[in-house]
């Protein structure tokens, strides 16, 4: 499986470095921590009202959940990143997600909801040219992240192919372009 440093280096090598957004984020840092609990309601308010990620959930888990969220959130408006971070976005909020069986399409709708959320709120709260530099420097932090999450989404469900069927990584991906050949082909 690749490890988090090199999937964040195909990111910065290809949508841009994450360093000046978080320069943006720390100077704004303490405001925007002080929306932590709205963004924790809103977010699972909505995982909470939809069947299947409803029924993800445990009896009774909500708010262990609202208060992981929150953390991660101030985290990630701190603008503060050391490699321990990362490796936590990767972990923690990538494949804790794959042990609880949470589909790569849940991640990443989510995500777009809590950037959307983000948004509505920074233009709420800031002048728009001010809102528009914060909502585009938590939108390459988010973006990031979302790109370990599915990056540790595909490794782990590969490695797992591998290890089960004793196929190497190589042969699992001739087979996947020719399953991807055969459905792209398809009328
Ligand atoms: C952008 C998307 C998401 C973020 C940032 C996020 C964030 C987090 C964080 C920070 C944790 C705690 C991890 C730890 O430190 O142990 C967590 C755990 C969890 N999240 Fe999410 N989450 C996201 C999406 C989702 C979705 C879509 C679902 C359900 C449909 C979900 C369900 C859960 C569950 C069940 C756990 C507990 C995992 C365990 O058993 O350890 N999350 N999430």
């Amino acid at each position: 499986m690749k490890d988090h440093r090199q999937v964040l280096r195909d990111f910065e090598a290809i949508s841009g470095p994450i360093e000046p957004y978080a320069e943006v984020l720390k100077r704004y840092a303490d405001r925007l921590k002080e929306w932590d609990e709205f963004f924790a309601k809103a977010f699972y308010d909505t995982l909470f009202s939809y069947g299947p990620t409803a029924s993800v959930f445990r009896e009774g888990e909500r708010p262990e959940r609202e208060e992981a969220l929150k953390v991660w959130y101030r985290k990630v408006v701190s603008g503060e990143y050391d490699d321990a971070f990362w490796d936590w976005q990767f972990r923690k909020v990538g494949l804790s997600h794959v042990v609880r069986g949470i589909p790569n399409e849940f991640m990443l709708s989510a995500m777009s909801l809590v950037q959307r959320v983000f948004f509505h709120k920074v233009l709420e709260a800031f002048p728009s040219d001010e809102a528009v530099r914060i909502y585009g420097a938590f939108k390459h932090v988010t973006d990031a992240i979302a790109t370990l999450i599915a990056a540790g989404y595909m490794y782990s469900y590969l490695d797992a192919v591998s290890e089960s069927t004793g196929m190497s990584l190589k042969l699992i991906e001739r087979h996947a372009i020719l399953v991807a050949r055969r459905e792209y082909g398809k009328d």
